[in-house]
């Protein structure tokens, strides 16, 4: 997936020099990748430096990192499965981005997300408006489509929300989900709409996808890009990072959730506070209660 994500963002013309950044023994195959998105980069009349490296010194000086190293999630395999082993990997790899790339951003989209964002938080020692995680956006697009597929209204009338933990924990702002500027309680008179149900679809979204094609690839790929497009452009939107949290919401502290922030070239610049219903405040504590049980088990592994 970083390899599109990779070409997303050259695609939309936001990023001068992009590095293709992985381990030795796959240098060949991201060489490649690199060269044929230089080829279509020609065929867009886009202008841009695109490598491919493992050595640590090009990791010199980057504006934002990506990181989304890690073993993949196995079709039937939860994003905890792979959680030890990751954050490992994420840790060291934070490690390197702190020593060469002190004043970068490091965005995390290696599973599980909000477990490997407080483990890059801490391993980098950045200050937290500098490391977050993909999580959330990407499931507030999901559920972004499915209401406009149920209610039959182009995608770009339907705002809505994600928070929580990028799994099974995920809470939907329902109460402030808006169709056309009108909140969706005011939209759906006839009370037709089934919102656990479609919360549920995605819950499971990223895991269907993984048992049909074996990974989630064009969906994580262009969320990545929204999110460094916002950042890069300096264009202070308010989207739903993993971020840690220090009783911004709810009073919840010390614990990596997605919230809803305002993002601007210096990354986080304000955890947005949300009025939630009562159901909803209950179901982001039971996230923070899990994903703090989760991030607590693997740091002790790190130690
Ligand atoms: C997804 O849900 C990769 O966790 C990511 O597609």
């Amino acid at each position: 997936m970083g390899r599109t994500a990779a070409f997303c963002l050259a695609e939309e013309n936001v990023v001068d020099n992009l590095v293709l950044f992985a381990r030795e023994d796959s240098l060949a195959k991201i060489e490649g990748e690199s060269l044929d998105m230089y080829d279509a980069m020609a065929a867009k009349d886009i202008s841009i430096k695109i490598e491919s490296s493992c050595s640590k010194e090009n990791l010199h000086d980057s504006d934002i990192v990506v990181i989304t190293a890690g073993i993949p999630r196995d079709a039937g395999m939860s994003r905890s499965d792979i959680a030890i082993p990751n954050a490992r990997i994420v840790a060291e790899y934070s490690r390197l981005v702190a020593e060469y790339s002190p004043n970068s951003i490091i965005l995390v989209v290696t599973n599980p997300v909000d477990v490997m964002t407080y483990v890059a938080l801490k391993a980098s020692g950045f200050d937290r408006n500098k490391v977050f995680g993909l999580g959330n956006h990407l499931d507030s697009l999901r559920l972004r489509n499915m209401l406009a597929k149920h209610f039959n209204i182009h995608v770009s009338e339907i705002h809505t929300r994600v928070i929580g933990e990028h799994g099974d924990h995920m809470v939907p702002l329902v109460s402030s989900t808006s169709i056309g500027g009108m909140l969706l309680k005011n939209y759906a008179l006839d009370g037709t709409i089934d919102m656990e149900g479609m919360v549920k679809k995605v819950i499971n979204a990223g895991s269907y996808v993984i048992d049909k094609k074996g990974s989630t690839e064009f969906g994580p790929a262009y969320a990545i890009a929204n999110i460094i497009t916002t950042i890069l452009n300096d264009e202070k939107k308010i989207l739903t990072v993993s971020a840690y949290l220090d009783g911004e919401i709810e009073d919840i502290k010390d614990v990596c959730l997605g919230v809803p922030v305002k993002l601007g070239i210096n990354g986080i610049e304000r955890i947005v506070p949300i009025k939630m219903s009562d159901n909803e405040i209950d179901a982001f504590k039971s996230a923070a209660e899990y994903v703090k049980k989760e991030t607590d088990i693997v740091m002790k592994t790190l130690k």
